[in-house]
């Protein structure tokens, strides 16, 4: 496995691929490696010839300087399991090689930004649109593969490559889950045991707010008995909603079941998790 800290390095290594048309893809990630990454490591490999996984703490996505500091950091682990998997190339980045200058450039992406997660960490997704813009143009893939566990994420992205006609092709693949339901997160190492039960609430509040949407019931309805389940289970709600899931308008009830995506975040102890369920899942 080729190990790359330098931007140079790693365009040398992508070019010659190209050259010798070799399909790319990439795996963008923070790192504190599970299964889930593992997973689109898997979906790269079986689509393509050879697969990239870069690893960085992007500081400018973080809104929360605590958040940033306390972010897991795992990276002999990461290698070890990116090895033994047989990624070919990762691309270890530091933030001074990625950031030389402080970035001006900022991004718009109209509602899609405003709402969820972007209403509640300004200016995160503008980071997100910066680094994996910055990474597409230093990988230069075939192929990307981002996770349903942060679906507004990948529709930051879809539009992002639209926009600024990336010649990348974007792949989601489904939430890696838990036996437990818990969907698998580098955060959830920051959990304790006692706090890993807890956080099931998120996987069991989707559960039980899709039923009652599908029987008809509004999301201001289901929200307050969602909410109570929540601190029942010693954690804080921060939103619970319906939205569409092609343009993202967020709605009240349930249209065709097939364009809805229901999305929870919520606090279990100081540690922030989201989660997402499609009303066909
Ligand atoms: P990170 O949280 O490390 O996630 C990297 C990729 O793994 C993302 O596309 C995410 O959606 C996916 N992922 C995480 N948990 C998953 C799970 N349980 N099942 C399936 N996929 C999962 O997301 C980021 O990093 C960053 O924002 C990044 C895109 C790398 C930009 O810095």
């Amino acid at each position: 496995m080729r190990i790359f800290r330098d931007i140079e390095g790693l365009k040398v290594w992508s070019l010659d691929q190209q050259n010798a048309s070799r399909r790319i893809g990439f795996v963008p990630t923070m790192g504190a490696l599970h299964e889930g990454h593992l997973r689109l490591l898997e979906h790269a490999q079986s689509a393509c010839d050879v697969t990239v996984c870069s690893i960085f703490v992007n500081p400018v996505q973080f809104n929360n300087t605590e958040d940033l500091k306390n972010y897991p950091r795992t990276l002999d682990k990461d290698l070890e399991l990116l090895e033994a998997k047989k990624c070919d190339a990762v691309f270890i980045p530091d933030a001074s090689e990625m950031y030389p200058e402080t970035p001006q450039v900022k991004f718009d992406f109209g509602n899609l930004d405003k709402i969820l997660e972007g209403a509640y960490r300004p200016g995160h997704f503008n980071g997100v649109a910066l680094v994996v813009s910055k990474l597409f143009n230093m990988v230069m893939p075939h192929e990307a593969y981002f996770g349903q566990k942060d679906y507004q994420q990948y529709m930051i992205v879809s539009r992002l490559v639209k926009d600024l006609s990336f010649d990348v092709k974007l792949k989601c693949v489904p939430t890696t889950r838990e036996q437990s339901g818990l969907a698998m997160s580098s955060r959830n190492a920051r959990l304790s045991p006692e706090e890993r039960v807890r956080a099931t609430i998120l996987y069991r509040s989707l559960r039980h707010a899709q039923a009652k949407l599908l029987e008809g019931k509004r999301v201001s309805e289901v929200k307050t008995v969602v909410e109570e389940m929540c601190a029942q289970a010693g954690c804080r709600l921060e939103y619970l909603s319906l939205a569409d899931r092609k343009n993202f308008a967020i709605l009240e009830q349930v249209t065709e079941s097939a364009d809805c995506i229901l999305l929870v975040a919520a606090y279990v102890g100081e540690v922030r998790l989201i989660d997402n369920m499609m009303m066909t899942e």
